[in-house]
C-alpha cells in the first residue's frame, strides 16, 4: 500500500503505521514539534475507518508520556505534543488507567478539553491500582467504578472508545460486556474494545456488546493476530483493530542495537526478552530488511540521554 506520508521527514516512520489495511495505528509523534505541526495543515491526515469508527490512520498512545520508556515527559510538553499531534490531524487518541497510573489520562484530559467534540478519546480498564499494584480486575462493579475515574481525568462526560486493558481470567468475558454494554446505555461510554484478547473471547463478548476494536500488538516483529485468528475474527465481525507499539516498542527505528542499554530504573523494556543483548542481536535482519537505506548506526541520531551505554 502506497500513500504519502503525513509527515514528509517521517517517511520511514509511516511505513509501519500503514501497513495494515484494517487498523489505525498508534505511535507517539514525539518528534513532532509545535513548529512542525503548525507548518502543517489541519485534516491533512487520511481517515480510516475502525469499525464503526472514523478515525486519523495513525493515532497518538499517551502511554509513553506517563513513562514506560524512560522517565515521564514534562506535563506541560506532554499537553504539547498532544495539541501539536492534533494540529497536524490526529484525530484518534489513546490512553490508560493505568499509564501513570492515572497521569495519562489527566494529560489527555487537559490537552483535548478544548477539542473535545473533534477527538476520539480511548482509555482502559482492568487494574487494580492500589499503590503499585497491578493485579487484573474487571468485575462489573469495578468497571462501573473506575469509569468514573476516568471520566474525570479526561475532563469528559464520555469515552468514545473503553477497552478491557487485558483478559480477567477471574471474570467471565460476557459478564465485562454487560457490564460495558450498562454504561453504553447510560452514555457514559460509546464503544466497547478489548485489548489482547483471543479469538474466542472476541467471539464471547461480541455475542454480548458488539466490539468495536481490538487493540493487539501487531508489528512487523509480532504478527501473532495473523496466526491466532483474530485478524480474522475482526475482519468477519467488522471489527478494527488497533496495533500497538507498530514500532516494535522502539526496536524497528533502528536507534537500539545489542550494545544499546536500558535503564531499568525507568524503562520497562529492560526486563523483556527481546531487549535482551541475544534477542535484540537475532532480530536485527527484521531492521535491515525493513530499513535497508538506513546510513550505518554511526550516522545514526545519537541516542537520547535516558539510554545508558
Ligand atoms: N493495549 C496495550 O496493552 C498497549 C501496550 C503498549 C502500548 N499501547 C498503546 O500504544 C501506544 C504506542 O506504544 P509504543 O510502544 O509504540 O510507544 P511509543 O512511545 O509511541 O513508541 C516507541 C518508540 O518508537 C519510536 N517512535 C514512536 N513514535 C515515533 C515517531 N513518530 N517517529 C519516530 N520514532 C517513533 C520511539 O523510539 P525512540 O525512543 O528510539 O525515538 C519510541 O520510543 C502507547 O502509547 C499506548 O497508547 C497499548
Amino acid at each position: 500500500m502506497t500513500q504519502t506520508p503525513v509527515f514528509p521527514q517521517f517517511s520511514r516512520r509511516g511505513l509501519l503505521a500503514t501497513g495494515s489495511a484494517l487498523s489505525a495505528a498508534l505511535m507517539l509523534p514525539k518528534a513532532l514539534s509545535a513548529q512542525t505541526a503548525g507548518a502543517a495543515s489541519r485534516g491533512a491526515m487520511k481517515v480510516r475507518k475502525l469499525g464503526p469508527l472514523s478515525v486519523s490512520e495513525t493515532g497518538v498512545g499517551a502511554m509513553t508520556l506517563a513513562g514506560v520508556y524512560g522517565p515521564p515527559a514534562d506535563r506541560n510538553q506532554g499537553i504539547a505534543v498532544l495539541r501539536s499531534a492534533r494540529e497536524a490531524g490526529v484525530t484518534f487518541f489513546d490512553t490508560a488507567e493505568v499509564y501513570g497510573p492515572y497521569t495519562s489520562e489527566e494529560i489527555v484530559g487537559e490537552a483535548l478539553k478544548p477539542f473535545r467534540d473533534e477527538v476520539v478519546i480511548a482509555t482502559k480498564f482492568g487494574f487494580q491500582i492500589d499503590g503499585d499494584g497491578r493485579d487484573r480486575n474487571s468485575r462489573p462493579e469495578h468497571i462501573k467504578s473506575v469509569v468514573e475515574g476516568s471520566l474525570k481525568r479526561l475532563r469528559t462526560d464520555h469515552i468514545d472508545l473503553y477497552y478491557q486493558h487485558r483478559v480477567d481470567p477471574n471474570v467471565p468475558i460476557e459478564d465485562v460486556a454487560g457490564a460495558v454494554k450498562d454504561l453504553i446505555a447510560e452514555g457514559k461510554v460509546i464503544h466497547f474494545g478489548l485489548s489482547e484478547p483471543s479469538a474466542r473471547t472476541i467471539r464471547r463478548a461480541h455475542a454480548v456488546q458488539p466490539v468495536s476494536a481490538i487493540q493487539n500488538e501487531y508489528s512487523f516483529w509480532t504478527r501473532d493476530v495473523e496466526k491466532n485468528g483474530v485478524l480474522a475474527v475482526c475482519e468477519e465481525l467488522g471489527i478494527g483493530l488497533v496495533p500497538w507499539s507498530p514500532l516494535g516498542q522502539g526496536y524497528l527505528t533502528g536507534r537500539i542495537d545489542p550494545n544499546t542499554r536500558l535503564d531499568p530504573k525507568t524503562d520497562m523494556r529492560a526486563t523483556f526478552p527481546r531487549f535482551q543483548p541475544d534477542a535484540l542481536r537475532a532480530n536485527r535482519p527484521v531492521v535491515d530488511i525493513l530499513w535497508p537505506a538506513l546510513p550505518t548506526r554511526r550516522a545514526r541520531r545519537p541516542v537520547r540521554s535516558r539510554w545508558l551505554g
